[in-house]
């Protein structure tokens, strides 16, 4: 079980609470952080372990941030909560950089808030899908919460 999860958060993130409620909710990424620490740390009571799984959440408006986040991931081989935001649907480069987790086997899960599907044409494609692990969307804050979940139990 890895120590640390890493939760990269792509542009725009950063105005969680009062960008467009009405899609993404009234939250911030600092109470994102703090649900995510809490069910760090309730899985570790329930699993008699000694220390939670640590979420290093970090947020960035500049691709190339995001991009070294992830060689940093490979490099110290820790698995990633990833909601690339607008990237998500054109960076070719952080598709590259993903796909190094990918051929590590170093597990990557993209969360999107909203359902990209349900919303404008250019959402639809997701240049990132391809090399992640698994795509959780559509379920607010709880998509991050379902893929932290699905890290801590695998
Ligand atoms: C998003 C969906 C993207 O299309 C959008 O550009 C975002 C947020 C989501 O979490 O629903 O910034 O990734």
């Amino acid at each position: 079980m890895a120590h640390r999860i890493l939760v990269l958060n792509g542009p725009n993130l950063g105005r969680l609470g009062s960008r467009e409620p009405d899609v993404y909710g009234s939250a911030d990424l600092e109470s994102l952080r703090s649900a995510l620490a809490e069910d760090a740390e309730r899985a570790a009571r329930g699993s008699g372990d000694s220390a939670p799984v640590s979420i290093d959440l970090r947020q960035t408006d500049d691709e190339a941030e995001l991009i070294h986040w992830l060689h940093e991931a490979v490099d110290t081989r820790t698995p990633v909560i990833l909601n690339p935001a607008a990237f998500t649907h054109y960076s070719y480069g952080l598709r590259d950089a993903a796909a190094q987790l990918h051929t590590a086997d170093i597990p990557l899960v993209e969360v999107h808030i909203s359902n990209p599907h349900a919303r404008e044409r250019f959402r639809h494609t997701s240049v990132i899908s391809g090399v992640a692990t698994g795509v959780i969307a559509g379920f607010g804050f709880d998509s991050y919460r379902l893929a932290l979940h699905y890290l801590l139990t695998r």
